[in-house]
């Protein structure tokens, strides 16, 4: 399999420069200016950006939440990924039956993920700790899981005794501690003084996870790797609150990580008042629109160093409306694998608030480096994977849900216009995706096994 792409503005996360690819067997063989080989598949890439293809370390497929199975699956989700200009993704595992090894949960993900038409990896969840788990953590690691997920709320929260555990023994196994920092008890407790009041509406979902929720548990995450060094990575992070705390920590020197969503940088809580807010209801919830700017300034300051999506759809109708009139009924989670692309590109590079080099460090390379990917992934050179995707700057589309390929009938980012769109997907030297249209194989993907962190 070969491939020829002539005149393309190629954008990495450190320069921007006309050239031409040619790509072999999957893999970039070789990048100059005017190449010319015969009678190989050749594009004409006209000028517009060659950035490498997104990846995506948040999303939620085929996943069961006990009150609903997610609407998207590994097939629909990713192809949808694909055709948003996402070659990669890293899903978070769902939990699994109580008490069960990581294994247990691995071997069911490799079936789950089978029909996958971009690479894919999974990061490991830890519902406990005991002396079983934190030996089988080397194992995970061998088999190329190096990043494991701790949640804070939710049925298997961990305790700070349990995170103490897992962290020392990540920090000394070269793995990285991912998070979902809410403190769970402020969560119950104002959830239940809500209930109490009457007060159920979607926008009290946001009310009974406030801003100091979220800070809590960031700060208190903070305190406890500092005890076991170990790097931290923060997922979803939505809020100022949360930001300042890891902004003093990066400023002391301590390695903190973090990520945060399109979501929290483009939509606000006042969505929770329309009349179908309960299709924006998320963990945490979209915030006050203030937290958005602030958000921004994290990004381009250095101290958020990706953006994912947290992808973990639930279709409008019977699903997410089960909690319209009580919002601790309704599946939490938001769709948004293939808008995020576009979004960030819009709001980041178009909107002038960052450079395309930066969108792509967002995007691909720190997700990459992070994650033990790099520079297979997230990266334009030679020997690197041609996981490649062509945005035309120009291109102005009002996002609407009757154009993605999510598998969920609404997108939260309805009616928002952006100025920027991914307009070929190419996953290992494959053109997957034309013109939004999938032409790839069921299947295709390819499970990576992930290097151990370094950052
Ligand atoms: O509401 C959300 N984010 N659902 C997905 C699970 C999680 O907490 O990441
Ligand atoms: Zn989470
Ligand atoms: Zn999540």
């Amino acid at each position: 399999m070969e491939l020829l792409l002539k005149n393309a503005n190629i954008v990495t996360d450190k320069d921007t420069y006309m050239s031409d690819i040619y790509i072999k067997d999957g893999v970039i063989v070789n990048i100059d200016k005017e190449l010319n080989i015969p009678n190989i598949k050749t594009v004409d890439i006209g000028g517009k950006y060659l950035v490498p293809g997104g990846i995506d370390v948040h999303t939620h497929f085929d996943i069961d939440v006990g009150i609903a199975r997610s609407a998207d699956n590994f097939y629909t989700g990713t192809l949808a990924a694909a055709c948003g200009g996402t070659t990669t993704i890293v899903d978070h595992m769902g939990f699994g039956p109580k008490g069960c090894n990581l294994h247990h949960q691995l071997n069911l993900y490799y079936d789950l993920a089978k029909d996958s038409v971009i690479d894919y990896s999974f990061h490991g969840v830890i519902q406990h700790i005991d002396e079983d788990i934190l030996k089988e953590i080397d194992e995970m690691i061998k088999d190329g899981i190096p990043s494991f997920k701790g949640y804070m709320t939710y049925g298997y929260k961990l305790s700070d005794m349990e995170m103490l555990k897992l962290s020392e023994k990540l920090g000394k196994s070269g793995g990285l501690l991912t998070v979902h920092p809410e403190n769970n008890d402020m969560v119950e407790f104002l959830r239940a003084k809500l209930a109490s009041e009457g007060k159920l509406a979607p926008i009290y979902h946001a009310k009974s996870r406030p801003d100091k929720c979220e800070g809590e548990a960031v700060n208190r995450m903070i305190d406890l790797t500092a005890q076991t060094n170990c790097p931290l990575y923060i997922v979803h992070l939505s809020s100022n609150e949360a930001l300042e705390h890891i902004k003093r920590a990066k400023d002391r020197g301590q390695e903190v990580y973090s990520e945060t969503c399109p979501q929290y940088l483009v939509l606000d809580e006042e969505k929770y008042r329309e009349e179908d807010g309960v299709k924006y209801i998320c963990s945490p919830p979209i915030r006050e629109k203030s937290n958005q700017e602030k958000l921004w300034e994290g990004i381009q300051q250095g101290y958020i160093q990706t953006i994912a999506t947290d992808h973990c759809s639930f279709n409008y109708k019977m699903k997410k409306e089960m909690g319209a009139t009580d919002f601790r009924k309704c599946p939490n989670g938001l769709p948004g694998v293939e808008t995020r692309m576009p979004i960030i590109f819009s709001e980041g590079v178009s909107k002038g608030r960052i450079s395309v080099n930066k969108f792509v460090e967002l995007t691909s390379t720190n997700p990459a480096k992070l994650f033990g990917m790099y520079p297979k992934k997230g990266s334009i050179q030679i020997g690197a994977d041609a996981d490649l995707v062509v945005i035309d700057p120009n291109l102005i589309k009002k996002i609407t849900v009757d154009d993605l390929h999510e598998n969920v009938d609404y997108t939260s980012f309805e009616g928002i216009e952006v100025k920027g769109y991914p307009v070929m997907t190419i996953s290992r030297g494959e053109i997957i995706v034309e013109n939004n249209k999938f032409t790839g194989e069921k299947g295709r993907g390819k499970f990576i096994k992930r290097e151990a962190f370094k950052f």
